[in-house]
Order: C-alpha cells, then structure tokens, then sequence
C-alpha cells in the first residue's frame, strides 16, 4: 500500500499547478492592495510555487515560501532557477500552522489553496498574530457561491469538506479574526480546468486501474471531485479574500 506522500507524488508531482488559479488572478489580486512596499513575505502552502514565482517576479524582495511536502519545494527551487529568480526564493519544508514560531512581522502573508488544510479560521487566527498591524492577508479559499446547491454537490462537500462557508460567513470569520476586508475576487472556472483539472483528470484516468488500492482510491477521488466541479452549476468557487490586520 502506498503511503500519502507516494500518493500525492504520483498524482501531482511535477505539475506546475497544484490548485485552481492563474498568474494574471494573482497579479490581479496582488494589485487590489493599497501598497506593495513589502519587506517580509510568506506564501504558505506555496506547492511547486506558481504563485511564488509571480509574487517574486512582480515584487523583486524574497518570498518565504512554506510547504509541508518537500518534493514540491524542490521542485519550486528547480523553477525558480530556470525563472532567473532563485535569489528570490527560500523555502521551508514546514507545517503552516507553526508559521508564528519561524516568523513574526510579517507584511503580507500569501495562501492559494492551501489554508483550508489547517482550516480557514484557524489559519488567519493563527497567522494572525504573525502580521503586522496594517500587514496584509490574501487567502484564496473553497466558498459557497449560490443558495441552490445541486445534491450531488451538498452531498460530496458534506463528506469532503464539511467546514466550507459562504463568502459572507468568511467575510465574518476574517473580521472575527481581526482583520478588515479590503477586496473579494472569485476565480474564473477556467482557472481551474486549465493546466490543474485537465492535467489531473487523464493522471488519476490512467492510475484508476492501478494494482495498488490504495492508489485506485485516490484516483477514483480526484475524477469524483472532477465529476461535482462540472456538476456544480456555479454553487461554489474559489474566492480571495483581501484582509488588512487591524
Ligand atoms: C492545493 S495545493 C496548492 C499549492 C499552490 N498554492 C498552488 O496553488 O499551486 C495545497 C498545498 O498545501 C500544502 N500543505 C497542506 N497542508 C499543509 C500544512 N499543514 N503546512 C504546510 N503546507 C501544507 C500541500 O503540500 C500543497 O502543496
């Protein structure tokens, strides 16, 4: 039986995209802030770094960049090199949840995708006490978009992701948190087909018939959640949300 960290490497690694999102919405959102004089940044969750190489691009300072699975750092450090922006770059194979320990005054914290693995609320209340008063928070999160939510898609999140909120309920567990919203953006759908679900789709297709169960499952996993996202009628998205603490 293959263990998780095999399994997340024969299903993503590699990818250069390892969530739904674009460098256009990063730059998009990374433009809604007021200012961008950042000294210390932090992209947690950052996976292979497609949203790391664009902060460090258009920023010109250093990002921290934290993921718990070192694969992915690697290989964002091999992309960072072949980008001319390695000097950049400095990574940190670490829990997301212990970010306060390593780092404190941090001026923008950055997470696509990835703060509902601690959980939304835990996240920006942890992270909170990391950031500058009148620092920035830009976290991108699984969001509830429409009342009227086809079966199949209530049922699956009810199993998979029974924690997701409507944006007006994260809105409040940011302000809860101590944080103002500056900005909501949701991502396009076809942020998430392009280079993420068309790529995953015929990777899980090809390792569904995989002699190891334990790789069938997590195939037959990815194309169910493949299967609601077309389902879903526009019921849910990934949203930004743009957070100044206070
Ligand atoms: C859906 S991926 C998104 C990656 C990247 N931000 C992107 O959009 O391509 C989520 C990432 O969070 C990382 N991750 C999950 N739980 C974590 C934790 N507790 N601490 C640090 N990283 C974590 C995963 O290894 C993965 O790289």
């Amino acid at each position: 039986m293959a263990n998780e960290s095999d399994l997340i490497d024969l299903l993503f690694g590699g990818m250069e995209k390892l969530g739904p999102g674009s460098e256009a919405d990063t730059l998009l959102v990374l433009n809604l802030l007021p200012r961008r004089d950042f000294h210390l940044v932090v992209d947690a969750g950052c996976g292979s770094g497609r949203q790391t190489l664009t902060l460090a691009k258009a920023l010109g300072v250093i990002i921290h960049a934290v993921d718990i699975h070192e694969p992915f750092l690697n290989h964002l450090l091999r992309r960072a090199g072949e980008a001319g922006v390695k000097q950049f770059v400095q990574v940190y194979c670490m829990d997301m949840k212990d970010i306060p320990a390593r780092f404190h005054d941090i001026d923008l914290l950055w997470s696509e995708g990835a703060a509902y693995s601690i959980g939304f609320s835990n996240a920006l209340t942890t992270w909170a006490s990391a950031i500058n008063q009148n620092g920035f928070a830009v976290i991108s999160e699984l969001s509830w978009l429409r009342q009227k939510v086809p079966d199949a898609v209530q049922d699956f999140f009810t199993s998979g992701y029974p924690d997701m909120r409507s944006v007006q309920q994260n809105i409040k567990v940011a302000q809860e948190a101590g944080y103002e919203v500056l900005a909501t953006h949701k991502l396009p759908e076809k942020t998430w087909v392009d280079g993420y679900y068309d790529i995953l789709e015929q990777r899980a297709q090809a390792l569904a018939d995989h002699e190891d169960p334990s790789v069938r499952d997590f195939a037959c996993e990815t194309l169910k959640e493949i299967e609601i996202f077309e389902q879903a009628e526009g019921s849910y998205g990934y949203v930004f949300y743009v957070l100044r603490r206070v």
